[in-house]
Order: C-alpha cells, then structure tokens, then sequence
C-alpha cells in the first residue's frame, strides 16, 4: 500500500500547494498543516482517503478540547479521517489489513530519562508562551502537556499490545504521531538539548510489532530504521517546515513510502 506523506506545511505562513502523489493510496497529514484550519479545506475532495493527525500548531490559541472537537467537526464536514486516539483499518490492494494508529502523543519530556525531566520542562517554556494553547480556563503549560502526553502514550501502548482477533483482525501496523518517536528523530541543527525533548519521545519500546511510524514535528525529515526482537520499524517524517528558515529546500510534497 503506498502512503503519500505530508506533514508541518504551516499553511498560515507557507506557500506550498498541496498535489495528490498519482500513486498513492492514501494521504496521511501528520500535524501541523494550518493554525488557522483553513487550508484543511485543500484536502476535500482528495481522490484518496486522508488520514489526519492533529499537530500542536493546530491547538494555537485554543482550549485544546474545544479545539478538537471543532476539528472533529471540520474535518468530518471536509471528509477527512481524524485520528485523536483513535485506530483505523483499511484493505490494501493486496488484500492485506493495515492497521493505522493516530495521536497526537505530544511531548512527556522523559526523552533523557526522569532525572531530566524538570530541565527538559524548563527549556519547554518558550514553546508553551508560543502556542498559547488552554485547557479549562488556565494555560496548557509543559505540566499539562506532560500529563496529556502520558494519557497518549498509556492509550498507545494498550493499542498496540491488542491482537488481532476475527472482528478486528488485521495483518500491519502503521502509527502516526505528530511528535517524534525516538531521540533518532531529533533535528540534527539543535542535537541532544534539553529543548529536543519537546519535539521527540523515547517512544523506541513500543515499536515491536508496528511496521512504520509516521510522524512530523521537527522540520527536518527522516527515513530509518529501527531493529527490534520483532524485526524491524520503519520511522519517516516528511515535514516541510518554514521557507525562511530554509526549511523547505528540495522538499517532496509528493514524497510516497509503501507499507
Ligand atoms: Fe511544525
Ligand atoms: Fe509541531
């Protein structure tokens, strides 16, 4: 099955005009596509089915409950799938049954391990003032996001330890996240600082079993792979990032990996 991967467009800011990949048999979003929603509208009517992961960018300035049921609403309205702990299964032309697996999963800030975590959360502060995100009438500060991000992780393990059984079966795992699932993602201009544990987690132990994990976040894009006692995971992130950071050079919006 060919997934056409799209991620971090940053269409509030960003010129960049979305295009069908002609091959592909589905479009995953993984995040980050538009804080103002608008241009999720772009995505209507795609000739494949369109799977989305909300990014933290999609949480600006909101109440982030209120905000997903309002993308909830948006993206059921415009035909897009949203996956907010949420699975989703689908026959490959090939017959078999993929398995997609979408969170958010935000950021833990246990990616150096917990005698880490409080400098982690300290170098997390910027990034929380420029969201400017709520929950509940108080700010959805790195605490909140810490404990948002432990309910995701929690839900994702539980998924993927379920198995298949004759009402659910299916033969392949995808997950998508907008947050990086291993200290392997990290951009490779800010390295291992405290500041990379709010983009990626140390997600590396929930990998036996998924064959390839979508994700976005940092605007730099990956292809690796990770062995475990299960064989092997497949990470790719084809994030776009910022013009004026020259983030997007050479970029391939209609980059496609086949699961
Ligand atoms: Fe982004
Ligand atoms: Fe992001």
């Amino acid at each position: 099955m060919k997934l056409q991967i799209l991620s971090d467009l940053h269409l509030e800011t960003e010129e960049f005009t979305p295009q069908a990949a002609p091959d592909a048999d589905l479009l995953v979003l993984a995040g980050d596509i538009d804080t103002t929603w608008t241009s999720l509208s772009l995505f209507a009517n795609w000739p494949v089915p369109v799977l989305f992961v909300p990014g933290n960018h999609e949480f600006d300035g909101r109440d982030v409950d209120e905000a997903l049921a309002g993308l909830r609403d948006q993206c059921r309205h415009l035909g897009i799938r949203l996956l907010e702990k949420e699975t989703w299964i689908t026959q490959a032309p090939d017959g078999r049954r993929i398995r997609f697996v979408g969170t958010t999963r935000w950021c833990d800030f246990d990616l150096f391990g917990a005698d880490k975590r409080a400098k982690s959360m300290r170098a997390a502060s910027y990034f929380v003032k420029v969201m400017r995100a709520t929950r509940g009438g108080t700010i959805f500060d790195p605490e909140a996001v810490r404990q948002e991000a432990l309910l995701s992780r929690d839900w994702l393990r539980a998924t993927l330890l379920q198995r298949p059984d004759v009402n659910t079966a299916w033969d392949t795992t995808v997950v998508i996240t907008h947050y990086g699932p291993s200290l392997r993602s990290a951009d490779p201009r800010y390295g291992n600082q405290p500041g990379t544990a709010s983009f990626c987690n140390a997600d590396d132990d929930l990998m036996p079993g998924v064959a390839c994990w979508i994700h976005g976040h940092l605007h730099c894009r990956h292809d690796y792979v990770v062995e475990h006692d299960q064989g092997q995971t497949h990470v790719v992130s084809n994030a776009r990032g910022h013009g004026y950071k020259h983030e997007a050079a050479h970029y391939d919006g209609l980059r496609c990996i086949s699961v």
